[in-house]
């Protein structure tokens, strides 16, 4: 019986293919590269056939690297980019650019979303108020906007879907992916009448739901062609990237938290029943784990706000060297703070125009000032979300695991577990969403019983950071930190409009 496990992962910078087997060791992983186009101010966007191309490309490297024959995997589970709009007409040709889960264009849209549902039915119906990261808002954007690509328009799927499609042929999803389109019926686990009638989506349109390890269709003989896959090998539901990379390091019980400094920077809590914040601060979705839940709190620019600081001010200095510089400066960077919204911001300030800042900047300031701020800045934007989470009634915390590749540097390690004040755990897991969606192929393939039991048998803790005797200077600096918004969005508003 085949033994090994594919996870597929689409993400905004590229698509990524790992081959593990039953135990979780990884075998190999590849890669591929993505552009994203950003034609106009707020948009941002990617070619669907690129992450195809992409994604095939990265399966047959992996393939031949490995050596591995693709008969011995067992099953494919796929992962991606959440949010992000699809559209495809009746042939199943892509209709326009995909519009991604950072694309920031879609205000009135969800203005018009609130006064359509009413912003208390919204929350207690998808869990979520509507943001312009999530889906719902850009279709109602294609449907004013391009009326044309709206009515050849028969299919929407969610990135991680294309890919499915053009590896099965199905249109299918999963249930972590499809509660982030916020069309979803968060209780119930599947598409809202409710709010498909109140948008004017036929239901037609969408596709039929999974749960991440449920096998949703198999490969078919024209993708085999394409990867050097085998027709025919299962491919399971998956999840949104988020809810796979929680799946990954093992965040699949209530009371492990995972936290993940990549791109974006997310603290996600596993809930036992579909729990909502009831002012909306908080993402709630479906979790890859069949009757669990969980809230999500997301800042857009955590690790990409040290990407934009290397590249923009230090371009060709190494993330090692940088941060080492970082490492000589006093906690709380000598008055300077870093405002970390480079992309606008989802939690705990929804709000596409707020803008990142550099504030309490004096002559005496280095760069190495600056990027210790900025290492600060993402810290205390995490903690606003691990704050609401705290305060979210799901009892104690019982473990943090940080993960992605901003939780490599053990500076940011200290400098995260001293502004949250509490310990920090790593994990022998590193590949993130696209292993959580493995082991979600490992359960669907019979390998386990359940997504729990597979997390226990691959995954386990590797390395403490513990608080230091820092965490109260930090403590001093946060409510200073907390003012900088409220003072600023008018400010950040009136930029936006001139802009
Ligand atoms: C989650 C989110 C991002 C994207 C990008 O809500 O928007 O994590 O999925 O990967």
């Amino acid at each position: 019986m085949p033994q090994l496990l594919l996870g597929i992962d689409v993400s905004t910078t590229g698509a990524k293919a790992l081959l593990i087997d039953a135990a979780g060791s990884v075998l190999g992983v590849a890669n591929t590269p993505l552009t994203l186009s950003t034609p106009r101010p707020l948009w941002s966007e990617q070619d669907p056939y690129e992450w195809w191309a992409g994604a095939a490309a990265s399966v047959r490297q992996v393939l031949a690297e490995t050596g591995v024959a693709a008969a011995d995997i067992a099953a494919i589970g796929l992962t991606g980019q959440m949010h992000g709009l699809v559209l495809l007409d009746d042939a199943g040709q892509v209709l326009r650019p995909a519009m991604l889960w950072n694309d920031g264009r879609t205000q009135a849209q969800c203005d018009e979303m609130r006064a359509r549902i009413g912003r208390e039915r919204l929350i207690q119906i998808t869990g979520n108020d509507a943001l312009t990261g999530f889906t719902a808002p850009k279709i109602l954007w294609v449907q004013e906007h391009e009326p044309d690509v709206w009515a050849q328009a028969r299919h929407i799927l969610l990135p991680k879907d294309y890919i499915r499609y053009r590896l099965t042929g199905d249109y299918a999803s999963d249930r972590a992916g499809g509660s982030g389109t916020i069309l979803f019926d968060l209780k119930t686990r599947t598409w809202s009448p409710e709010m498909l009638a109140a948008l004017d989506i036929p239901a037609s349109m969408l596709p039929p739901t999974f749960e991440g390890p449920q096998i949703t269709g198999v490969v078919s003989a024209a993708a085999a062609g394409e990867t050097g896959l085998v027709a025919g090998t299962p491919v399971v539901g998956g999840g949104g990237d988020q809810a796979a990379q929680a799946t990954g390091v093992g965040a699949v019980e209530p009371g492990i938290i995972a936290l993940t400094l990549g791109t974006s920077g997310v603290v996600f809590a596993t809930t036992p029943t579909a729990l909502v914040e009831p002012q909306g601060r908080l993402h709630a979705f479906c979790h890859t784990v069949p009757d669990r839940w969980h809230f999500m709190g997301v800042m857009l620019s955590a690790a990409g706000s040290l990407q934009w600081h290397r590249d923009t001010l230090a371009p060709g200095v190494s993330f090692d060297d940088l941060v080492q510089e970082a490492a000589g400066i006093t906690p709380g960077s000598e008055g300077l703070l870093f405002m970390p919204y480079l992309t606008g911001e989802r939690t705990p300030h929804p709000d596409p125009l707020a803008r990142a800042a550099w504030v309490g900047l004096t002559i005496r300031h280095s760069r190495a000032h600056m990027t210790r701020a900025v290492l600060e800045g993402v810290a205390f934007g995490i903690k606003d979300s691990f704050t609401l989470i705290q305060g979210a009634g799901l009892g104690s915390i019982d473990q943090v695991r940080i993960s992605g590749g901003g939780a490599r540097s053990p500076l940011w390690r200290q400098i995260m577990a001293d502004v949250l004040g509490v310990e920090l755990v790593t994990v022998n897991t590193t590949e993130g969403a696209a292993f959580g969606a493995a082991l979600c192929a490992a359960v669907g393939a019979g390998l386990y019983a359940s997504l729990p039991e597979a997390c226990q048998a691959a995954i386990q803790v590797t390395g403490r950071t513990q608080p230091s005797s820092q965490a109260a200077i930090y403590a001093e600096h946060y409510p200073i930190y907390r003012s900088l918004y409220p003072s600023l969005s008018g400010a950040f508003a009136a930029l936006g409009a001139l802009a």
